[in-house]
């Protein structure tokens, strides 16, 4: 143990994060272990970059931002049916699996416990896991199949998400058949000087990758050979916080079939012009999303000649993707955005630190800065009644919150 201590404070030293060890005297064997285990499988030179990153100048403002052109799905005419059936034969045959992100912290939400296993308050008092289960259900039996489903935890909450699948039986799926869970990475947290943050249980603050982290975890874990396995061609991505996602979705799929597009997002018309959401755009020429902070007043407000916004497409985490093409996406590093966020820590003289304002960096992938990496995407807009009801905040927020997401959710399926 010492000889491996003693080569990884040299790594350290280099890297300037010799307080990593400071309180290594102090902890048990185990935690002595685990903390040099996860010194080890650092990236110092990623981190090094992470912390100049959060010194930099925001450089998106020289990116040239254009429209970007979407389907309607209910102005579809005699194409409708006719993308519904390339769709229906594709998923008849197995080729379709959704994958949920459920591997986010929730801390707007404020629940106690994996932001899946929250009961929106439904008479039926179904988790919003099993909301979404209901509808895969529902939808694979349609087709004469199992939907395979794919779960993305972090390892924050990956033993209570699969406990709780254990004790509600998996709602009818069979573990490592037909529902797989995989964890996303992480990446540590640093201060405003780019050291490390130590967490309270004297091991080195890990927090999740964000959502962008799913296209390397899918492949890392290998997700996405379980799934050419299983005959799939495409998968459904979403988040676990839209109870009225609808992840099988025959025009959708036959769309992208049909186009020969890798990627085949949804989207839903903004509520007004000004609303806090990322619109899909073209950035430098490619697909992305723009965050609404981005664009100028003038381009939140401009409408094409049927009086649409020009930036009117917003995206709700629901996107289709080949296989091949997280492949793809998963061999290339996304960009990280910084976030600064409030973390409890030890400092180096072993005092437990409770900030009362933001104190560390946080760094997160987008999942959307992958679509910079295919020339052309499908962007097909449907009804925000009918498939967006989000949980995001809680009740006092009065948006996007539990009571706001169970009427949608009771107007869609007629509970009333
Ligand atoms: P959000 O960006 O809304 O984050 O995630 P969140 O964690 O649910 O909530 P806040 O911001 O802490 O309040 C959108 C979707 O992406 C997933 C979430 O679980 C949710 O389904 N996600 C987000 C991940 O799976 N991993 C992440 O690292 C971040």
């Amino acid at each position: 143990m010492d000889t491996r201590k003693e080569e990884l404070k040299s790594i350290l030293k280099k890297y300037g994060q010799e307080h990593l060890l400071n309180n290594y005297e102090n902890l048990d064997e185990m935690h002595q272990k685990k903390l040099l285990d996860q010194i080890e499988k650092i990236n110092f030179e990623l981190v090094k970059s992470l912390y100049l990153s959060t010194k930099e100048e925001n450089k998106t403002g020289k990116d040239k931002i254009e429209p970007i052109e979407y389907m309607d799905k209910f102005k579809l005419n005699d194409k409708y049916k006719y993308y519904e059936n390339i769709g229906k034969k594709a998923i008849k045959e197995g080729k379709l699996a959704a994958v949920t992100m459920a591997g986010g912290q929730g801390t707007r939400l404020g629940h106690n416990g994996p932001k899946g296993t929250y009961d929106i308050g439904l008479d039926s008092h179904k988790s919003l896991f099993e909301l979404l289960c209901d509808n895969l259900k529902e939808e694979g039996k349609k087709y004469g199949v199992t939907i395979p489903w794919f779960i993305m935890t972090s390892k924050e909450n990956n033993k209570a998400t699969v406990e709780f699948f254990e004790k509600h039986k998996y709602f009818g799926y069979q573990k490592d058949k037909n529902i797989f869970f995989f964890m996303q990475g992480e990446l540590p947290m640093i201060d405003t000087e780019g050291k490390i943050l130590i967490g309270e249980d004297g091991l080195i603050k890990l927090a999740a990758d964000g959502h962008g982290g799913i296209y390397e975890s899918l492949v890392k874990n290998g997700m996405t050979k379980k799934m050419k396995q299983l005959g799939v061609e495409w998968a459904f991505i979403g988040g676990v916080d839209n109870c009225l996602v609808k992840m099988v979705d025959p025009v959708l799929m036959g769309i992208a079939i049909d186009s020969k597009v890798t990627v085949a997002c949804k989207s839903v018309v903004k509520a007004n012009p000004h609303e806090k959401v990322g619109v899909f755009c073209k950035r430098n020429g490619k697909p992305n999303v723009v965050e609404y902070s981005e664009i100028t007043e003038e381009m939140a407000e401009a409408t094409d000649e049927n009086g649409e916004l020009l930036y009117g497409e917003s995206h709700i985490l629901c996107n289709l993707f080949s296989v091949d093409a997280i492949e793809r996406m998963g061999a290339n590093p996304l960009p990280y955005h910084v976030a600064f966020k409030k973390a409890k820590y030890i400092d180096k003289d072993g005092n437990l630190i409770v900030p009362d304002s933001p104190n560390a960096y946080k760094f997160e992938a987008f999942l959307f800065d992958a679509f910079g990496s295919v020339d052309e995407m499908a962007v097909l807009r449907v009804k925000r009644e009918e498939e967006f009801a989000p949980v995001k905040n809680s009740d006092d927020a009065g948006v996007d919150c539990p009571k706001t997401a169970r009427n949608l959710y009771k107007k869609f399926y007629k509970l009333d």
